[in-house]
């Protein structure tokens, strides 16, 4: 990604997110929609399901050929290979599909999971982003995570004889955390050579089990002043070693941005499969609609079954929508604000407030001032310098 690509990069991309809602265990963070079922999923049934929602997206969206295919959870590497592979195969039959279609998989790094990631390349799967999210035991427990360190080493290292691209994920701001052991887990993590990382710093999410610990007290988590350290603490360690960040919690080597998510933060067009996906499509009079599925795993293959979608809302979106949400999105990259595609929305930046940002370092424009970018400083406050530019 350089400062002169085309802004039309993204907004041409068309990418697929296949969401799994099971998980082996709840984690007490996360708030993602994913459920523990005592009973085995059919998954026959989900992947017809699949294959509906699939045929619905194709015949409602202008998009004609895509670029990446995402399938994300909950735990999809519980998925059994052969389904993930009826859904590659489901797609290539649906779309036409880029030559270096991008197939990223999710996957826990237990050792069961491990196993399957050979047949999951043969498949078609080319990307996988492992949940490792510590490289310490004791804090893996307390996460509640149902592997260990070693066992996420080696699942790291099947994944990488396996797949051409390999990420993983690390929750830093951890409780008890300092800024000494996060440098010292930072760089074991880079010393096992990945091309991309995506290092989130912990937040306490409503409703889950981490925030009424917090909320008893019984959850400490660093203040402010820590956090902005282990922030920047994080940026120099990746920089130093050829890491950058392309993303308030993604970094990477040249050319190993996530292709899937940068369709997400650069506001082209996804359709959204399963419980509680989300989707932003064109249709073919070139409307953009924004489309929810019911949540509820079970209640969504019934949804399904009967009316061969499972979509509860779905809403064109006004132009100072669009605008708004790509405003929100794109500044959360390093290449930033299309200044032209915006204004092609009807919207201008206040020359008063991105004064004030740019005096203060905050913000800067692109070397040819054709993006508006946020600087390492403005990354730590994104939401408060977008929620004013927004107004
Ligand atoms: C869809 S989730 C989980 C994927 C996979 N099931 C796993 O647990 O590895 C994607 C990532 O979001 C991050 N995440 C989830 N909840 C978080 C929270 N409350 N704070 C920070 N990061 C979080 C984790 O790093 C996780 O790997
Ligand atoms: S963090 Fe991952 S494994 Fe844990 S509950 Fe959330 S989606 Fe499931």
């Amino acid at each position: 990604m350089n400062n002169n690509s085309s802004p039309n990069e993204q907004i041409d991309r068309f990418g697929i997110y296949i969401h799994w809602p099971f998980c082996l265990s709840k984690c007490p963070y996360c708030d993602f929609n994913s459920h523990v079922r005592k009973k085995e999923i059919d998954q026959n049934d989900y992947c017809n399901a699949i294959f509906k929602e699939l045929d619905w997206f194709s015949e409602n969206s202008n998009a004609k050929n895509v670029s990446s295919v995402f399938f994300g959870g909950g735990t999809p590497s519980l998925m059994s290979i052969e389904t993930v592979d009826k859904i590659i195969n489901k797609i290539y039959k649906t779309w036409s599909c880029n030559s270096n279609l991008e197939i990223t998989l999710e996957a826990n790094p237990t050792s069961v999971e491990a196993e399957k990631f050979l047949e999951y390349s043969k498949s078609g799967v080319n990307r996988v982003s492992l949940g490792i999210q510590s490289l310490i035991d004791d804090d893996l427990k307390k996460l509640g995570r149902q592997h260990t360190a070693i066992e996420a080493l080696n699942a790291l290292h099947i994944a990488k004889n396996n797949f051409s691209r390999v990420s993983f994920d690390l929750i830093y701001a951890r409780p008890h955390q300092d800024c000494k052991s996060w440098e010292r887990e930072l760089k074991e993590a880079i010393s096992y050579n990945n091309q991309h990382l995506s290092l989130y710093q912990l937040t306490i999410e409503p409703g889950t089990r981490y925030a009424e610990l917090y909320k008893k007290g019984k959850l400490q988590i660093p203040k402010d002043e820590l956090s902005s350290d282990l922030y920047n603490l994080t940026n120099e360690i990746c920089k130093n070693n050829g890491l950058m960040r392309y993303e308030v919690s993604n970094f990477s080597s040249e050319g190993q941005e996530s292709v899937h998510n940068l369709i997400y933060w650069q506001s082209g067009q996804w359709a959204g499969i399963g419980p509680g996906a989300h989707s932003r499509i064109n249709d073919s009079d070139g409307y953009r609609h924004s489309i929810i599925t019911e949540h509820n795993p079970e209640k969504w293959l019934d949804l399904v079954n009967k009316l061969d979608n499972g979509i509860i809302k779905n809403e064109i979106l006004l132009k100072e929508e669009i605008a708004d949400e790509y405003l929100l999105m794109s500044l959360r990259t390093r290449q930033g604000l299309n200044i032209e595609r915006y204004k092609s929305m009807g919207r201008t930046i206040n020359n008063k407030i991105f004064d004030t940002f740019k005096e203060d370092n905050f913000i800067k424009k692109s070397m040819d001032n054709a993006y508006l970018q946020l600087t390492e400083k403005g990354f730590l406050f994104t939401n408060k310098i977008i929620t004013e530019l927004s107004n």
